[in-house]
């Protein structure tokens, strides 16, 4: 088999190992979906699962979520953040949970859930100042969250000198000559393996299409909801300069996502405090 199909095939089996989401999460999704929403048959889904139960109240519970007096019911959190949140954030700590279990034996884990975390948080800060809805700053949280999810997959299936020269653990890398290398070298990258991850466990098709060009927003098109994580890395940057972020992003693209010069110094600020 030559060298690059055997590397696909190899990705595509720890992608295949990885566990489907459980039932439960399933029905939420399904329900989130539907037009009326069987609020007591949802009721009745969660109260089966007691895992399910601890993951909504630990939502609601949470930094992000917490409104000062404890939730202690998911009826209550559904009240208080919305179905639709809900199941996101329980199909988010899913997967954290199963990349924790099936990957703990790649160096660096935690250093990549770190970098994982501080684009989420950069991406939704990012959308929060230039305006973007509540429904948009979530969805960009999630693709920041997943987007390098792909990373990890590679990094278990193929051997450890090719990952180190194509500097796959260099989680801040975003430069989009990386993701071509990949699909040069492997016949995949992270990016496509990481949109076939976040498919499987049936996070949304947005979500899936920020995962795939997030190293290439402006190669074919402009890709709008892809640029904010791709921005969410520079703005991480030490040697950061908006100067830099400004000669990347033709005029009309930081126009149109209203990234004013303000815009991007006062998130860098907020980001430092
Ligand atoms: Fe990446
Ligand atoms: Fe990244």
């Amino acid at each position: 088999m030559p060298q690059k199909e055997q590397y696909i095939d190899q990705v595509i089996n720890v992608i295949e190992m990885l566990p489907p989401l459980p039932d439960s999460i399933l029905s939420l999704q399904m329900a989130v979906q539907e037009k009326d929403i069987n609020f007591a048959r949802i009721t009745e889904i969660i109260k089966k699962d007691s895992a399910l139960t601890a993951d909504i109240l630990n939502i609601a519970n949470s930094a992000l979520f917490a409104r000062g007096t404890p939730v202690e019911s998911p009826k209550t959190a559904i009240r208080n953040i919305g179905l639709s949140t809900i199941t996101n954030f329980v199909t988010l700590q899913f997967s954290t949970r199963v990349l924790k279990e099936r990957f703990s034996s790649i160096e660096g884990l935690q250093e990549y859930f770190q970098h994982a975390t501080d684009v989420a948080e950069t991406t939704q800060l990012l959308a929060q100042n230039t305006g973007k809805s509540r429904v948009e700053q979530e969805k960009l949280y999630t693709a920041g969250l997943l987007h390098d999810i792909g990373r990890l997959v590679l990094i278990m299936a193929v051997e450890p000198q090719i990952i180190q020269d194509l500097s796959l653990n260099d989680w801040y890398n975003i430069d989009h000559t990386a993701a071509i290398e990949e699909k040069e070298i492997l016949g995949i990258n992270h990016c496509i393996a990481g949109q076939h991850i976040a498919e499987k466990w049936h996070f949304s098709e947005d979500t899936q299409h920020i995962i795939l060009n997030h190293h290439t927003p402006l190669q074919n098109g402009i890709d709008y909801d892809s640029s904010y994580v791709f921005m969410a890395h520079f703005l991480l940057m030490k040697e950061f300069t908006t100067q830099k972020l400004i000669q990347i992003f033709p005029h009309e693209v930081l126009e149109k996502m209203h990234f004013t010069e303000e815009c991007i110094e006062k998130t860098r600020t907020e980001l430092q405090r």
